[in-house]
C-alpha cells in the first residue's frame, strides 16, 4: 500500500530531466523542469584539444568527455541550485556520433540513473537539434518544416509531432556543415572550419565568382555539396591566394550554400503547404543563412544561437518530451553511432 502510494506520488511529481550530450566534441549538460522550463545548462567545447590536428580526434574527444563530465554536472547543480535527488530522469545522446564519446555519456547516465534509482533514456542527437527551437518562448506549433543542417546531416523534414518525422530530402554526399569544414580546411583556415569561413566571408565579395547551386536546376529536395567543395578548391588553387582572394572565395562559397538551402526550403514549403520553418543544427548559427531566410514567405524559427550547435539543453528537452510519452530504456548500455533519422521510433 505504501509502495503504491509512493509510486503514485512519483507519477504526480513534476518531471525534472538531466540531459547529457557527448556525441562529438562538446560536453553539454542541462536540466529541464516540467514546471519551470530550462533551469540551466553548461557546456565545454573541446576546440583547443582538436585545433592542433585540424579536426576532431575521436580518442581525444572521449578522454576529454571523461575528464569534464563530472565537474560539469557539479557546476550545473550548483548554478541551478538543484539537488541530484530532485531529478526524475536522465536523457543522454545515444547516437549518431563518435562511438567512444557516446559511450562516455551513456555509461555516465546509466550509472547515475542506477544510483539515483531513476529511469534513463537514449535520445537521437538530431531529434535533439530538431526540437531545440521548442525551448524558445516563441515556439512553432506542429506541424512544421525543419531544415536540419549540421556537420553530419542536411535534411528537410516534415515534422508532425514528437517522433513523427517524414524526410523530404537530404544530402546525397557531404552535409552542409561538412562542406563548410572541408572547404575551410582546403583553404588553410583550420578548425572549426564553419565559423572561421563564415567570419572570413564577411569581408569578401560574394559576386566576384559565379559558383554553382547544386541540384537546384532539377525538381526534388535532395542536396549535394561535394561538387561545390571541389569547385571552390579549383577556384582557390587558380587564385593568387591573397587575403582578398580568400575572403572573396569564402563569400562566394557561403553564398552558394545559403542560396541552395534557401531555394530548397522555399520549394519544400510550397510542396507541403506548411507555413512554419524551423532551422536546426550548427549551420543554423550562420548569420548569412539567417538573413537570407528572412525573405521566405512563412515564419522562420531558430533555437537561440548557443543552442544551434551541440548542447545539453536540447537533449534534456527531447528527453522530457519522450519521458512524458512514457518512454524509458533498460539499464543495458546501447549506443548507435550510425542511426538514421527515419529509424527513430514514434513512441
Ligand atoms: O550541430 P553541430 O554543432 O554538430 C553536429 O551535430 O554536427 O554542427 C556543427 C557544424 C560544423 O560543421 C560547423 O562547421 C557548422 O556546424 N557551423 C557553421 C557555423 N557554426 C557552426 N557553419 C557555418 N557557419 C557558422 N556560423
Ligand atoms: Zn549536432
Amino acid at each position: 500500500m505504501q509502495n503504491e502510494m509512493q509510486n503514485e506520488r512519483q507519477a504526480l511529481k513534476k518531471m525534472r530531466i538531466l540531459g547529457i550530450e557527448t556525441s562529438c566534441d562538446e560536453t553539454g549538460l542541462a536540466i529541464f523542469d516540467e514546471a519551470k522550463g530550462l533551469l540551466g545548462h553548461v557546456l565545454y567545447s573541446q576546440v583547443s584539444t582538436h585545433a592542433p590536428f585540424g579536426g576532431v580526434v575521436p580518442e581525444l574527444a572521449s578522454r576529454d568527455h571523461i575528464v569534464k563530465i563530472l565537474p560539469l554536472l557539479t557546476e550545473l547543480l550548483e548554478n541551478t541550485e538543484t539537488s541530484l535527488e530532485s531529478l526524475t530522469g536522465i536523457a543522454h545522446t545515444k547516437g549518431p556520433g563518435l562511438m567512444g564519446s557516446l559511450l562516455v555519456g551513456s555509461c555516465f547516465a546509466k550509472a547515475l540513473g542506477y544510483a539515483l534509482n531513476i529511469p534513463t533514456l537514449g535520445i537521437h542527437h538530431m531529434e535533439g537539434h530538431l526540437l531545440a527551437a521548442l525551448l524558445e518562448k516563441e515556439a512553432p506549433l506542429f506541424p512544421f518544416l525543419a531544415l536540419l543542417v549540421s556537420g553530419g546531416h542536411t535534411q528537410l523534414i516534415e515534422v508532425f509531432g514528437v517522433g513523427e518525422y517524414k524526410i523530404l530530402g537530404e544530402s546525397l554526399d557531404d552535409a552542409a556543415g561538412e562542406a563548410f569544414d572541408k572547404t575551410a580546411k582546403l583553404m588553410g583556415l583550420g578548425y572549426p572550419g564553419g565559423p572561421r569561413l563564415a567570419e572570413l566571408a564577411e569581408s569578401g565579395d560574394a559576386h566576384r565568382f559565379q559558383f554553382p547551386r547544386p541540384l537546384t536546376d532539377r525538381p526534388g529536395l535532395d542536396f549535394s555539396f561535394s561538387g561545390l567543395k571541389t569547385f571552390t578548391m579549383n577556384v582557390f588553387n587558380a587564385s593568387e591566394k591573397t587575403e582578398q582572394d580568400k575572403a572573396d572565395i569564402a563569400a562566394c562559397f557561403q553564398e552558394a550554400v545559403v542560396d541552395t538551402l534557401f531555394i530548397k526550403c522555399k520549394r519544400a514549403l510550397k510542396a507541403t503547404g506548411l507555413k512554419n520553418l524551423v532551422i536546426a543544427g550548427g549551420v543554423g548559427a550562420n548569420l548569412c543563412l539567417r538573413e537570407r531566410l528572412q525573405s521566405l514567405e512563412g515564419k522562420v524559427f531558430y533555437p537561440r544561437l548557443e543552442f544551434c550547435t551541440d548542447n545539453g539543453a536540447m537533449i534534456a528537452y527531447a528527453g522530457y518530451q519522450r519521458f512524458k510519452a512514457g518512454k524509458t530504456d533498460s539499464l543495458e548500455i546501447e549506443i548507435l553511432p550510425r542511426w538514421p533519422m527515419d529509424k527513430i521510433e514514434k513512441d
